[in-house]
């Protein structure tokens, strides 16, 4: 059952204390994941899209504590949960904004880096669409995504349904395979790495430039 607006917002409601300790946890390690190869070129100026409490974030500036990182995530919920951590850690270089992934309120070329994990199967198609699209404007040519999410690995494909079917939102399952890739080459994004998920981890990875000439 696809899970509608609300349902969205109650789901992530409850979600950011859990997910805080649940994302360590999962096989592949994800968030670990996104920053080695977010850090894989210069980090710079970063961005994260559906940071929810913003624990890829934390991850990265604690590794390089010269980087400013800003998260944007819809969820209030969601960013109240990870300011009161950025305050207990007595972390400054990370700011959580609300707003749309779809609409991003910041000016061309104003960051080097655009980061997200298990957010872009969340949004609906047009909405992915255009976020792929607005990361392509802040960027500029020759800046960076970098992508963890779902996948659908083959040999575990009826468990992988059975999951996206239960719990999450019917478009979820549109960045499995090519979905991401596709959209970001359609965005003027050349693929710099996709690595698709295995049976021991359900992400995959992708990195991705902003080409010289954006469409409009
Ligand atoms: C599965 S959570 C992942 C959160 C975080 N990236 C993590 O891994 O802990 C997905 C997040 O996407 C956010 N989200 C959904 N639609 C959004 C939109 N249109 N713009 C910004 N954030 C959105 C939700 O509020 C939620 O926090």
């Amino acid at each position: 059952m696809a899970m509608s607006a609300f349902g969205n917002r109650v789901k992530f409601a409850l979600a950011g204390e859990i997910l805080e300790i649940a994302n360590p946890l999962l096989p592949g390690r994800p968030h670990e994941e996104l920053i080695r190869h977010a850090e894989l070129g210069s980090v710079g100026r970063v961005l994260e899209l559906c940071a929810g409490t913003g624990y890829a974030s934390r991850l990265l500036v604690g590794r390089h504590p010269e980087v400013r990182a800003v998260g944007v995530d819809l969820s209030s919920e969601m960013i109240a949960v990870g300011r009161r951590k950025l305050s207990r850690a007595e972390i400054t270089n990370v700011t959580l904004v609300q707003g749309d992934i779809a609409a991003l309120p910041y000016p061309d070329n104003s960051f080097d880096t655009v980061m997200s994990v298990f957010g872009l199967h969340e949004v609906p198609t047009a909405v992915r669409a255009n976020a792929i699209r607005e990361s392509a404007r802040v960027l500029g040519p020759g800046g960076r995504i970098v992508i963890v999410d779902l996948d659908r690995p083959a040999s575990i494909g009826l468990l992988m349904d059975a999951y996206l079917l239960a719990l999450e939102p019917r478009h979820a399952r549109e960045v499995c395979g090519n979905g991401l890739v596709d959209l970001l080459t359609n965005s003027g994004f050349s693929i710099d790495i996709h690595k698709p998920a295995n049976p021991f981890r359900m992400t995959q990875t992708i990195v991705a430039t902003v080409g010289a000439a954006l469409d409009d």
